[in-house]
């Protein structure tokens, strides 16, 4: 796809897209919420379904001519179905956050108090940060991870809940790498006589493809992304019994949103349909593999990574014992440099600033599409330790870009002929 009718009208625009294509070909998306759809995901999501409003859900709109739309959105939801298992999906929020949004709207009252994992510890804005429209409507305590162990302290989160008395308690995390055990977080909104909901942003692919324990049946809400581990194009998704449908489907429409992104619907379903074939759950096993053999490599560096490992598709790495000086933005700055884009990241018992924290967080999905195995995820944690190691050297940071365009050109994305993973 060269955008040459958007270069006709708007070459300014095109010279973008056309660089952020490349851009995303010639270097290595290790931003653990990133990962590259599928060019027929893509050409889905942009289809003339942009043109569509759709408002209301299928055979119940707002407006006329929504035929094609409802056999789209229904196709996302029977499929959803067959990922998760959910009695009830609703594929209509446009961003994870705004599905969180909706469950808040639809079981909360301003001033109603939500129990969370704090930001630092791997937690979400969307579960309580006073910058977010959660911190100003709800009353939030959060709950932390272990500072020993990395792990969540799921005895302190029941001790928790038991003293605060939430109306909700949210699981699921930004930057948490271990295994989430939904049963005990279950356990602690049982002794508060809270909802629980399960926000599987990060993991969604993951719990899809059954290498991580699912929520759904455990929790009254799951909500997620459809950009991350599962490759359906950028959007939101919520899950519930049948008894919290008509409560779900009011607060995403017409309680948070309007008319939805039907054109980002039809990448959902097409994701999701792709997301049903055997392959899906080998792509999920691999991102498990590959970000353990990236963060035992790490390790033998010498890093320290938060928890000592990962059960998921994400590491973060404490940089404070190994590279007391490196700060996560230099080491974020110096790998952007060679084409290694990765995030600087909070720690839990954080001492800089979120601006300038102590941690970098690295995940594998993306990689893992390109083709990447464990090997490749080795070489690629030497080429970060070095670089970490030697961010002003010139030299290190030249032999270190070299080595991320052969892994480039090793593993294609977009714009070759054998490029962009067989889905079969
Ligand atoms: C746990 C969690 N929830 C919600 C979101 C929000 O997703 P979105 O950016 O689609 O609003 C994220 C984003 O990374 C996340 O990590």
């Amino acid at each position: 796809m060269g955008y040459e009718q958007v270069r006709d009208t708007d070459p300014a625009v095109a010279d973008a897209l056309v660089g952020e294509r490349q851009r995303q070909e010639d270097t290595l998306a290790m931003i653990a919420s990133e990962n590259h759809a599928s060019e027929a995901v893509l050409e889905a999501q942009s289809s003339e379904l942009t043109n569509k409003y759709a408002e209301g859900y299928a055979g119940e709109r707002y407006y006329a001519g929504c035929g094609y739309a409802d056999e789209i959105e229904e196709l996302a939801i029977e499929r959803a179905r067959g990922l998760w298992g959910a009695d009830h999906v609703n594929v209509q929020p446009h961003s994870g956050t705004q599905a969180n949004m909706g469950v808040y709207l639809a079981m909360l009252d301003p001033g109603d108090r939500i129990l969370s994992l704090e930001l630092e510890h791997g937690g979400h804005l969307s579960h309580g940060h006073p910058a977010n429209f959660t911190g100003k409507t709800y009353e939030v305590e959060q709950y932390e991870v272990d500072p020993e162990t990395g792990y969540i302290d799921y005895e302190g989160l029941r001790e928790h809940a038991e003293s605060f008395d939430p109306d909700i308690v949210v699981s699921g995390y930004s930057a948490y790498p271990r295994e989430v055990d939904f049963e005990r977080i279950q356990t602690a909104a049982d002794a508060a006589d809270a909802y629980h909901l399960a926000d599987i942003a990060h993991i969604t692919g993951l719990v899809a493809a059954g290498v991580h324990e699912s929520p759904v049946g455990v929790a009254d809400f799951v909500t997620g992304s459809t950009h991350k581990t599962i490759r359906a194009g950028r959007g939101g998704i919520i899950m519930c019994d049948e008894e919290y449908a008509d409560a779900i489907d009011a607060a995403v429409f017409p309680g948070v949103q309007g008319g939805p992104l039907m054109h980002n619907v039809a990448g959902k379903a097409v994701g999701f349909g792709e997301a049903l074939t055997p392959g899906f759950e080998e792509y999920a096993r691999q991102v498990v593999d590959n970000a353990e053999a990236l963060g035992e490599r790490l390790k033998e560096h010498g890093f320290s990574l938060v928890s000592g490992g990962t059960d998921t598709h994400l590491v973060l790495v404490d940089l404070r014992e190994s590279h007391p000086d490196t700060s996560g933005t230099v080491a974020e700055e110096a790998l952007e440099e060679v084409g290694i884009v990765l995030n600087k990241n909070t720690v839990p018992g954080e001492t800089r600033s979120p601006f300038n924290p102590s941690g970098i967080r690295a995940g594998t999905p993306a990689l893992t599409t390109r083709g990447f195995d464990e090997d490749a995820c080795r070489q690629v944690a030497d080429t970060i330790y070095r670089v970490v190691d030697n961010p002003d050297d010139e030299s290190v940071k030249a032999e270190a870009a070299a080595e991320v365009s052969d892994l480039c050109a090793e593993f294609p994305l977009y714009d070759r002929e054998d490029a962009l993973v067989d889905f079969e």
